[in-house]
């Protein structure tokens, strides 16, 4: 059962689903759709028609439902979709092909990816079909990726006379490798969903009918963990592609630290010790 919130425009409506977004009387259409399902927020991208092309309108929606969520108590993980077809095929075209310089050096889109990379609960990103370009970047952006076994994953700016701009050199070399993120972004390789599985791009390949509910499956067995465990690793694992090695493993070792000061470190282990469940609070 689901409860229904459009984003962008803010429209709000209430509608009973199973990841059928569909609104029963749209009053526009939105960009941006966002449902619960307990403690997991859905955020999907809504642009079919243009394969969910990345827009700014569609990018702030998303980092805006990504913040609207980690700051809700309730949500303790979130999953990132498109439809079937595509989850994104890139930032969109139509807007780009004109832009100058100085208005991407001068706009928000940066600081929108910064936002979005600072969002605390774990983000799953639930990918079939067109996966491409902004697309692909923005499902790196994530801690996790589950893919249908239509997800075609690319990075094809060269084609256009640009190149990667939101890490699609950077987290793509740490996860494929040099050679194939070189062949991706140098001469616009796809990778089918089982090569970014081979590749350690992705969690998983599920048939297509499957995918957000494996994804949304997953997203609700993490939400149902300890909640400052989650985080904290969350933060510890990311930061091993930032720093050294020594710094890491100190700052590891001080979050480990801090989870003993937390009522659910004492609630985990004494569940163990009693053969229960433990009862998390998330302090
Ligand atoms: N930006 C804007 N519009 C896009 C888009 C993008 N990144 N990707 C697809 N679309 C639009 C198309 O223009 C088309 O719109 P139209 O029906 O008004 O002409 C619609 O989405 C469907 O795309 P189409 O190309 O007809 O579908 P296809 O199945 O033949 O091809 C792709 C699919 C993904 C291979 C192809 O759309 C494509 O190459 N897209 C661009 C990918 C890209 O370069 N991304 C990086 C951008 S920096």
């Amino acid at each position: 059962m689901g409860f229904l919130v459009y984003v962008c425009p803010m429209v709000y409506v209430g509608l009973a689903a199973h990841y059928d977004m569909t609104p029963e009387t749209p009053l526009s259409t939105p960009s941006i759709l966002t449902e619960t399902h307990g403690r997991v927020g859905l955020i999907r991208i809504n642009r079919p028609d243009q394969l969910n092309a990345l827009n700014s309108e569609v990018i702030r929606g998303i980092v805006e439902a990504a913040e609207a969520f980690d700051a809700d108590p309730e949500i303790r993980c979130i999953v990132l979709a498109g439809d079937e077809r595509a989850f994104a095929a890139g930032a969109d075209i139509r807007e780009l092909a004109d832009a100058t310089a100085i208005q991407q050096l001068t706009g928000d889109r940066l600081s929108l990816w910064r936002r979005f990379q600072a969002i605390r609960i774990p983000i799953i990103a639930a990918v079939s079909g067109w996966c491409l370009g902004g697309g692909n970047e923005l499902a790196m952006m994530c801690d996790m990726i589950i893919a249908s076994e239509t997800a075609r994953f690319g990075q094809p700016e060269v084609n256009l006379g640009i190149m990667p701009g939101a890490g699609g050199t950077q987290r793509l070399a740490r996860a494929v490798g040099k050679a194939v993120a070189m062949e991706m972004a140098l001469n616009g390789r796809f990778l089918s969903a089982q090569e970014a599985l081979d590749y350690h791009l992705v969690n998983r390949v599920v048939p297509v009918e499957h995918y957000l509910d494996e994804a949304m499956k997953l997203a609700a067995q993490i939400a149902a963990r300890a909640p400052l465990s989650v985080r904290l690793i969350k933060e510890a694992i990311n930061q091993a592609f930032e720093t050294p090695l020594s710094e890491g493993l100190m700052d590891e070792r001080r979050m480990f630290y801090l989870l003993f000061s937390s009522e659910d470190q004492k609630e985990g282990m004494a569940a163990f010790l009693e053969k229960r469940k433990p009862r998390w609070k998330g302090r």
